[in-house]
């Protein structure tokens, strides 16, 4: 990404969670709570932006919407919203588990944290993101507390302003207050891996092992890409248009893996699988029961749910 602007896909993100949530039929989806975070997200952009994010959630201006979306990667806006929900499942069934921290890496504009840690006062949130992108979101909170009665200012939510190509990660989270080393903990990173060089997600996946050898249980919740045919890491389904847009706002993708090869990857750092999740599982769990499967979504990203080696059972 650009060394000191907020990441654009992160704003992309927020800007499809209330284009979803405004859909007559993917909109009950989303949760109440997380689209009214996001519109404060949006609102606090630059006030062109503003009155173009203004225009397209216009009722008139969702069929061009959504044509542009089937023209460059077609159903990728419910893509984030299932990622978001099975990673909101994995998040609540890990603090029932006893997890008593969550850690969120490249948080974005993401509203996990900002909505469960208003539920589970007793959890620490750590979000962790770029500097130009967390500066963004804590300005938007702030402005937006005016209106957000409930964003008060938390004491179990803190904000740690780290770039991960310049190392230091874990001297970093150590030293930082907010982290209990002795806590169980559930760490995320939704949308991250794939900008970041192999050798950076490596020295990532050191820095959770290093904190599960001072936590109980540690668990590791991520998305991943798989390299295609020609090589390179991307969705199955996209138009060239995407790789110019990623490429201009220089967030292109770095880092892929296989799902077959993922155990390998994941034993020789110390962790063991839990599960993957894929399009077909979101299918299943979220669009099937409200009879919405035969909505299109976009294929190439799945979630992985890793687990600190000695706490496994391997
Ligand atoms: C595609 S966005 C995903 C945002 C959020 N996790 C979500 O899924 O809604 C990528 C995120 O990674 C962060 N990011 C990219 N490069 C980074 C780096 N070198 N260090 C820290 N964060 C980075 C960006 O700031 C951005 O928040």
């Amino acid at each position: 990404m650009k060394a000191d602007a907020p990441s654009a896909t992160a704003y992309l993100i927020a800007t499809s969670t209330l284009f979803v949530a405004a859909d007559p039929r993917a909109g009950r989806l989303i949760p109440a709570r997380a689209a009214e975070l996001s519109a404060c997200f949006v609102a606090a952009r630059t006030r062109a932006a503003r009155w173009a994010q203004a225009a397209l959630r216009r009722k008139e201006a969702r069929p061009f919407v959504s044509a542009l979306e089937r023209l460059t990667l077609p159903g990728i806006q419910l893509h984030y919203a299932l990622r978001k929900l099975y990673l909101e499942e994995t998040a609540r069934a890990a603090i029932a588990d006893g997890v008593g921290q969550v850690v969120i890496f490249g948080a974005g504009y993401d509203t996990l944290a900002l909505r469960l840690r208003e539920q589970f006062p007793a959890v620490q949130f750590i979000e962790t993101d770029h500097p130009a992108t967390q500066r963004r979101k804590i300005h938007a909170l702030a402005a937006a507390r005016r209106d957000f009665t409930r964003t008060q200012p938390p004491t179990n939510l803190h904000f740690l302003p780290v770039d991960l190509t310049r190392g230091r990660l874990a001297a970093t989270l150590f030293n930082f207050e907010g982290y209990r080393a002795d806590t169980p903990t559930l760490f995320i990173a939704e949308g991250l891996l794939m900008y970041l060089a192999p050798a950076e997600v490596d020295a990532l996946f050191q820095t959770i092992r290093d904190c599960a050898r001072r936590a109980p249980l540690v668990r590791f919740a991520f998305t991943f890409m798989e390299p295609q045919r020609d090589g390179r890491v991307n969705f199955l389904t996209r138009s060239r248009a995407v790789d110019a847009w990623l490429g201009w706002r220089r967030e292109v993708f770095k880092w892929g893996i296989g799902r077959t090869e993922l155990p390998a990857y994941l034993r020789e750092r110390g962790f063991t699988l839990r599960e993957i999740a894929t399009g077909d599982t979101f299918r299943q769990r979220y669009l099937e029961p409200q009879s919405l499967a035969h909505l299109p979504l976009a294929a190439g990203e799945y979630v992985c749910v890793a687990e600190d080696f000695d706490e496994g059972g391997e």
